[in-house]
Parts: structure tokens; C-alpha cells; sequence
């Protein structure tokens, strides 16, 4: 009897394994999520893939903002060896679909009902022509400011919500010897600063205006100026080691109680989340200075690359169709610091930032002011974007250079590499 019971199941269990290998697949993932928050984050999506029967493998290049990875990406590629998935975002999926090597994921989103479960800011994003060839994980919000409470109370200054407020609490926390804003001298960092100072001096109108319809008169204006003058400004609160200090070593000044202030997407939430610090107690989130009500979004997503092993394509479609589930889009998030990119999800697990987040993204939307961000890819094309790093980081390194000569270098800049 127990014989035959034994045999039954082994029979079972290898009739269930023989199945899952036969739609079992590897699927490589170019990403560039290495600090503590986001390799958390990324976890998760591995372990669901391998939940599934499938192989991860990892193709992790370091380096905030993902300028490393995408050029790595470009190498693999152009060698006819594309991963199965990479994290590209904004108008570089567009880049990438007249490069004619993006899947298309119609089917997947079609089953799965993406077009009634993404927004449409979301949705358009994640399509080339027409065609779903991407998927979203999130919605980051740029715009942020993120405060140590306690490092303000030991220096005697007070929360800010203007720029005034902001400065005087500053010379106040350097008076007491600690650094007011962490900053890394990175051109991806400085133009974060640098957007959330257009926004919050410029507001919503002018921001598109100069940063998506790249308009000459509103890059080279008296408010561009007025924004470099605040750049500038905000560098003197900084600290000798900020340049060259990645995103999450800025962050960990705040956790450390070292500094009092960084600018800097929500991906820094999580990195207060992996420290195990609790929003609203040990830090703060409120909108730049200028910038309520306002939103810069961030879409992380995966674009999928067209594969020649039938394995590998059937485990590109389970990474799709498992990215937009709610339980991943919940995990995932709440280790990232960003929202899910999906509508109507149970947002009860989340901070306080997080729900903000997403009602501001839902407000924003209505009012015109949610807006996309330049410096992370959201706004213009690659070599547009390159061009205004670099004139805004040798603004940012050169002191000598006058906020006047920044914002025509800005306009001209653009202007050259529109026409490349
Ligand atoms: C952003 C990206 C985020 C985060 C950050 C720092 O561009 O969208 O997911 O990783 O860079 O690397």
C-alpha cells in the first residue's frame, strides 16, 4: 500500500517538474538598483520570477540615475545580445522602439486589462506606436524635500516651506556646524536640485514650457536666471565632500543625524525604510519649497527586448504579467518609496509620504500641474537631457560662471542637440 502511495506521488512530482521546465525560463534583467532600499526593492521581483519556476539572472550596473547601465545596455545590444527586460523610462522607450528590438507585450496587457488598470500618463508611456512595449512598476515623485527633524531642534531652526524660511533655517544649522543640504555633486543630483528650484521659483506652466516644449525664451529668461541664482545658493549650504557622493551616502547624512536636508525623489524613502525609520517621526517629507501641489513624476518601468528562445520569451511574459500584479506593485513599492503605477490599489500599508504621493499624483493630474521630470528621463529625448546635465553641473562646479551666461548656454546647448 505505502508503496503504491509512494510511487503514486513521485509520479506526480515528476510529471509537475517536467511541466514547469518545460515552460520554465531564464530572464535576465538590466537594472540599476544597488543601494539598500532599491536591491530590496528588486529582490522582490526576483523572488516572484523564481516562484514561478523561472531563473533570474542579474544585471545589476551600479550608479544612481542609470547613466552606467544604459550605456552597458547599449553595448549588449548593438553586440545582437539584448537582456530580456531593462529599466528604461520615458522618451528613451520611444528611442529604443526606432532601434526596432523592443517585444511587443500587446497580448500580456491585453489579458491582463493594462489599459483600464494604468492612468494614461502611465499607459502612453509604456507604448511605442501604439503598442504596449513596456511595464510599469512605479510612479516616483521628484519634487520632494526630505528633513531631519532632530537636526533641525539641535540647531534651533525651523521647519521651512519657502525658500526665505529655508535659508535662514540653513545659516542656522551651519552656525551649529552641521550640514544643512546634503547634496551629491553628481550632474544627474544636480539637475534634481535644479528642476525642483524651476519648479518651486517658476511654477508648472513655465517648467513645461522650458523643459518639454523646450522653448529658446524660457530657457534663456530672467526666471532660468533667478532659478541658477538659487542653485548656486543652495551649493553654499553643502558640505567639502559632496562632489561625486552617490544619491544614498547624501541620505544616510539624515539618517545620521549629519544634515538636515537633501532634495531627492522618494527612491531616498527607501533607504529611511531599509534603516528602519519611521516617516513623520524620524524624518519628513514635504514638497520643495514653492512645489505643492505640484508633481514631477518618475516612471520606472521594464522594457522588453525581443528574444529568440521560446523558454526565455514564455518567462519575459511572466516578468510582465507579474509586474503589474497588485502584490507585487504593493511589496515592491513600499521598499522602493515610490506608489504603484497601477489605479485603485489598497493603499493602507503605506506612509504618510506615499499617500500624499498619490493623491497628489490624482490632483496634479487634474489641475495641470503634474509635470515630467527632466533629470530623470521623463521629459526629452537622451542627447537633450545630456545636454542640459552638462550645462547645468559646469554651472554648478564653476563659480565663475554667471547665472546670465548658464541660462544661454542652456537655450543654445538644447538647441544643438535638438538639431544632431
Ligand atoms: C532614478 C530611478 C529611481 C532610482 C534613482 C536612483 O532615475 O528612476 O528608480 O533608482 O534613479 O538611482
Amino acid at each position: 500500500m505505502l508503496k503504491k502511495i509512494l510511487s503514486k506521488s513521485i509520479a506526480i512530482a515528476l510529471l509537475s517538474l517536467s511541466a514547469s521546465a518545460v515552460f520554465a525560463g531564464e530572464v535576465e534583467v538590466l537594472h540599476f538598483w544597488t543601494s539598500g532600499g532599491e536591491a530590496k526593492s528588486a529582490a522582490e521581483l526576483k523572488k516572484m520570477l523564481e516562484a514561478k519556476g523561472h531563473t533570474w539572472k542579474d544585471f545589476a550596473v551600479a550608479g544612481g540615475g542609470g547613466e552606467n547601465a544604459m550605456t552597458v545596455l547599449k553595448s549588449r545590444v548593438v553586440s545582437g545580445n539584448p537582456p530580456s527586460a531593462a529599466q528604461i523610462k520615458g522618451p528613451t522607450i520611444q528611442e529604443w522602439g526606432d532601434e526596432g528590438v523592443l517585444t511587443n507585450l500587446n497580448s500580456v496587457a491585453e489579458s491582463e486589462k493594462w489599459n483600464d488598470l494604468l492612468p494614461s500618463v502611465v499607459a502612453d508611456a509604456m507604448k511605442y506606436k501604439g503598442n504596449y512595449v513596456a511595464a510599469p512598476v512605479n510612479v516616483h515623485r521628484v519634487n520632494w524635500m526630505w528633513l531631519n527633524p532632530a537636526v533641525f531642534k539641535k540647531a534651533g531652526a525651523e521647519i521651512p516651506k519657502t525658500w526665505d524660511e529655508l535659508f535662514a533655517a540653513a545659516d542656522k544649522i551651519k552656525a551649529a556646524g552641521l550640514t544643512a543640504i546634503a547634496h551629491g555633486g553628481q550632474p544627474w543630483q544636480d539637475a534634481t536640485t535644479f528642476e525642483s528650484i524651476v519648479l518651486g521659483t517658476a511654477g508648472a506652466d513655465f517648467y513645461r514650457k522650458a523643459f518639454v516644449d523646450l522653448d529658446p525664451a524660457s530657457l534663456d529668461s530672467e526666471a532660468m536666471v533667478k532659478a541658477f541664482d538659487m542653485l548656486r545658493k543652495t551649493k553654499g549650504y553643502t558640505d567639502k565632500d559632496a562632489p561625486g557622493r552617490e544619491w544614498n551616502m547624501a541620505t544616510a547624512m539624515l539618517i545620521n543625524d549629519k544634515a538636515a536636508i537633501q532634495f531627492m525623489g522618494d527612491w531616498a524613502k527607501g533607504e529611511f525604510t531599509a534603516a528602519k525609520k519611521e516617516a513623520g517621526k524620524d524624518f519628513l517629507c514635504m514638497p520643495a519649497p514653492g512645489t505643492a501641489g505640484m508633481f514631477t513624476f518618475n516612471i520606472d518601468s521594464f522594457a522588453m527586448f525581443e528574444l529568440k528562445d521560446e523558454k526565455n520569451k514564455a518567462a519575459q511574459v511572466d516578468l510582465a504579467k507579474t509586474i503589474m500584479e497588485p502584490g507585487f506593485q504593493e511589496v515592491f513599492n513600499l521598499n522602493k518609496g515610490s506608489i504603484p503605477a497601477r489605479l485603485n490599489m489598497d493603499m493602507a500599508k503605506f506612509d504618510t509620504c506615499a499617500k500624499d504621493s498619490s493623491a497628489e499624483f490624482v490632483k496634479s493630474a487634474a489641475d495641470k500641474t503634474l509635470v515630467p521630470s527632466m533629470a530623470h528621463g521623463m521629459a526629452m529625448f537622451s542627447a537633450v537631457q545630456g545636454a542640459v546635465y552638462d550645462t547645468v553641473t559646469k554651472f554648478y562646479n564653476d563659480d565663475a560662471m554667471s547665472s546670465k551666461d548658464a541660462a544661454k548656454a542652456l537655450a543654445s546647448a538644447v538647441k544643438a542637440a535638438q538639431t544632431k
